[in-house]
């Protein structure tokens, strides 16, 4: 039986055609894990605490005990937050949303308690859930005091 050759360099030609078609292709998918990973960064929201701080009045402005709402406004954000002088150099930002369906929380300084007007959640002057459906404690925000300014700024966990 007669052996069929095959001619010179068809199987090389074949072999780089093929190595292009891969290489082509593999660099193709590099792109475009690339973009997607480029994507996925832009909509990853910024880190928890990582929002500017923002001066939201003199320390004169909120006296002890008597938390006082006040308006952050960082990377397009408005926000509402309640700044707390605890005394003796303790401070708290508190997140003005319900943890339970976010409605607005009011400061009742007649019985010194947080109080959600939808479903009556109850919170301490730190955020502490004490009774109604709310979930879990008024999320808080990095509050800085540097000389007399109180400065407000992102979500901590
Ligand atoms: S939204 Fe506040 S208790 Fe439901």
């Amino acid at each position: 039986m007669e052996e069929i050759k095959r001619p010179a360099g068809v199987g090389k030609v074949f072999s780089r055609r093929r190595f292009l078609q891969v290489g082509v292709s593999g660099a193709g998918t590099v792109l475009g894990l690339s973009y997607i990973g480029l994507g996925l960064d832009f909509l990853q929201p910024p880190p928890l605490g990582a929002e500017p701080l923002q001066t939201v009045g003199k320390t004169a402005d909120f006296p002890e005990n008597m938390p006082k709402p006040v308006t952050y406004s960082g990377q397009g954000v408005k926000e509402g937050v309640y700044v707390v002088n605890l005394g003796q150099g303790n401070w708290l930002a508190l997140d003005f949303h319900c943890t339970h369906l976010q409605c607005a929380v009011n400061w009742v300084a007649a019985v010194g308690k947080f109080m959600c007007p939808c479903h009556g959640g109850v919170y301490d002057i730190r955020g502490q859930v004490l009774s109604g459906p709310p979930p879990k404690a008024l999320p808080r925000r990095v509050i800085k005091i540097i000389g007399d300014s109180v400065q407000v700024g992102g979500i901590l966990a």
